[in-house]
């Protein structure tokens, strides 16, 4: 007898124009129900369920071997396909069912801790506890087969526009992206630690010094941050890099590329080129450099209308170099109580906001959290900056600008989810551009590159650099879909001398620069073309285009909010001989 019988079908593949059929199929046994004379299976494999059914017709040894099959057991099956008497209208395959006249049990399967249904209803500990059974859900399935798609045409896309796709090593010094780092210890250099990349940034721009001129590769990379729905340790990016390029090259490139993801894997049909915002107009309008442009409630400027008045929260935050600003939720007033408002101040407290004062507009009078301070005719004019009418509500939140920023970016969206008005079918693709090429870093009180080092500046700012470094922009874009930072890149300094002012700007010592980039600086020294790119998350993206609520979801073996793997136990204690071997004592209290 064949020890694997060659299947003819996938279960779900099976429909009224087979009926006649002899086939055979492979997979798990969803369930059984024994009516007696007859026995009915659903059998699944990862295109989906059919109905098998053994009767009274066939040897008495398979009716008994079918009477075992429990859930998860694992069979194959000889038989005929029919069209079934009752049809199953939620199934695809439910117009047929198959008469089995053979059977093989490859494994059979203890009952299994969760249930193999997309909608059970069980911890994500547990999903992840047991993923293989996870994996088996046709929703988990779906997903890691629209992941392949993307891989695929991402790697038909770039071969066709020239790139080659390059794998640049994992234990490598650290990297300038600014996470912390993942060490692993060196056995035959004792004391010494390789970093896991955060990003393949340096080998990419050495790469194009070494005259690869196109370069792409589906990267792997590991940084050690606190963990959000879309963030994971280890985590997937589509890395490239172009030479002698200016960011509308690296720009154009991309917005084929997602037009053609788009079109090929979503059928949907996404114009370009996408709307362009500057840095400062994506904060002024939104609140945010990475927009969600899904709806409007934009943020609108108090500051010159309340200047003069005599509420001390709005003349206290302008005087202390902060901001007011606000906006209007048009015709919502009636959609969120004062309890709402409440939980709204509340929610915005994680940004620093001390509170959140609210205006209803009514056909006769406005009313507001902060009534007393205003005449009615004051609290019309900051209205009318919002052009606002009856039924609206106005939210105003006073404080430092990235304060003020945070919470109303941060509410707009917020609300809006809550209202049901972010549709997962609308995708709205944009590039945020002219990012501040530095930031203040308050903890370490000192100038920080907002993306990378090797960003270069906006070369009518480059006088900047010495007067007002944090005014000078960067050449570096973000593609932002639907408020989520999908990718970022930038063109890169390949001028000497600039790099090493940009160095100094940031504070960094001739050895710091030397111990961290020195090979990247040597390699620059012998002709390096112009050059620049960008780097997609591709767990965003695919988690995006699936609508899943979080990355795990697209990840076959994702880590959990504490960067553990639940199935195999990672990370884990080693054993006092295996850490001597790489010469690591760990502190006692360990
Ligand atoms: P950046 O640090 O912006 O740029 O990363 C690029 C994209 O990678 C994704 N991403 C993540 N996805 C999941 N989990 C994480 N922890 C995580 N961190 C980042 C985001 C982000 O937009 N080397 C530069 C690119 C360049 O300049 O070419 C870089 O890595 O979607």
């Amino acid at each position: 007898m064949a020890k694997v019988f060659k299947r003819t079908h996938m279960c779900g593949e099976l429909r009224r124009d087979n009926a006649g059929q002899a086939v055979v199929l492979n997979g798990w046994i969803q369930k059984r129900r024994n009516l007696g004379g007859l026995i009915f299976c659903d059998l699944r494999d990862k295109t989906g369920i059919i109905q098998i059914v053994f009767n009274d017709q066939i040897p008495q040894e398979l009716f008994e071997r079918a009477d075992r099959l429990r859930s998860e057991f694992v069979v194959g099956v000889r038989g005929e396909v029919k069209e079934r008497e009752s049809k199953n209208k939620e199934l695809p395959t439910g117009e047929v069912e198959v008469y089995v006249s053979d059977m093989i049990i490859y494994s059979e399967a203890e009952t299994p801790p969760i249930y193999v249904k997309d909608d059970d209803n069980v911890s994500e500990e547990l999903r992840l506890k047991y993923r293989y059974l996870d994996l088996r859900k046709s929703k988990m399935q779906k997903n890691l087969t629209f992941r392949h798609k993307i891989y695929k045409v991402t790697r038909d896309f770039f071969d066709s526009e020239g790139f080659t796709e390059v794998e640049t090593p994992m234990l490598i010094k650290p990297t300038p992206e600014g996470a912390r780092d993942y060490l692993v210890p060196s056995r035959v250099n004792p004391g010494k630690f390789y970093a896991l990349p955060q990003s393949p940034q340096m080998f990419k721009q050495i790469l194009m010094a070494g005259g690869t001129d196109r370069y792409f590769q589906v990267a792997k990379c590991f940084r050690d941050e606190d963990l959000r729905a879309d963030r994971q340790p280890e985590f997937t990016q589509i890395d490239l890099e172009m030479s002698f390029v200016e960011a509308d090259d690296v720009i154009g490139v991309q917005e084929r590329f997602l037009q053609k993801v788009f079109r090929d894997v979503m059928g949907v049909e996404v114009q370009i080129p996408f709307p362009r915002l500057t840095y400062d107009e994506a904060m002024e309008r939104y609140g945010s450099d990475k927009p969600d442009t899904r709806v409007g409630f934009e943020l609108k400027c108090l500051n010159d209308t309340v200047k003069d008045c005599s509420f001390p929260v709005f003349t206290d935050a302008l005087a202390a170099g902060g901001d007011v600003r606000g906006i209007n939720m048009n015709g919502c007033s009636d959609k969120f109580s004062r309890k709402d408002v409440d939980k709204m101040a509340e929610s915005i407290k994680t940004f620093g906001a001390k509170g959140l004062v609210w205006m209803r507009v009514e056909e006769e009078e406005i009313r507001s959290s902060a009534n007393k301070f205003f005449a009615q005719e004051e609290l019309r004019r900051i209205a009318d900056v919002f052009e606002a009418k009856a039924g609206d509500l106005i939210l105003i939140v006073a404080a430092k600008p990235k304060v003020v920023f945070d919470s109303l970016g941060f509410l707009r969206r917020d609300l809006a989810g809550k209202l049901g008005m972010l549709s997962d079918a609308q995708y709205n693709l944009l590039w945020v551009v002219d990012f501040p090429l530095y930031e203040y870093d308050e903890e370490e009180d000192r100038l920080q590159a907002m993306h990378h080092p090797f960003t270069s500046p906006k070369e009518e700012d480059i006088p900047l650099l010495d007067s007002d470094p944090l005014k000078v922009k960067a050449n570096a874009y973000d593609i932002i879909l639907n408020g989520v930072e999908l990718g970022g890149g930038s063109i890169r300094i390949h001028d000497q001398t600039l790099q090493k002012k940009m160095f100094q700007v940031l504070g960094m010592s001739d050895e710091e620069i030397r111990s961290k980039f020195g090979f990247l600086i040597e390699a620059f020294q012998y002709g390096v073309p112009p050059h620049g790119g960008l780097a997609y998350g591709l767990d965003r993206l695919v988690m995006l285009l699936c609508g899943a609520p979080n990355i795990r979801e697209v990840i076959a073996f994702p880590k959990n909010q504490n960067a553990q793997c639940m199935m195999s136990e990672a990370p884990s204690a080693v054993a006092e001989k295996d850490l001597s071997e790489l010469s690591i004592q760990l502190a006692p209290e360990v």
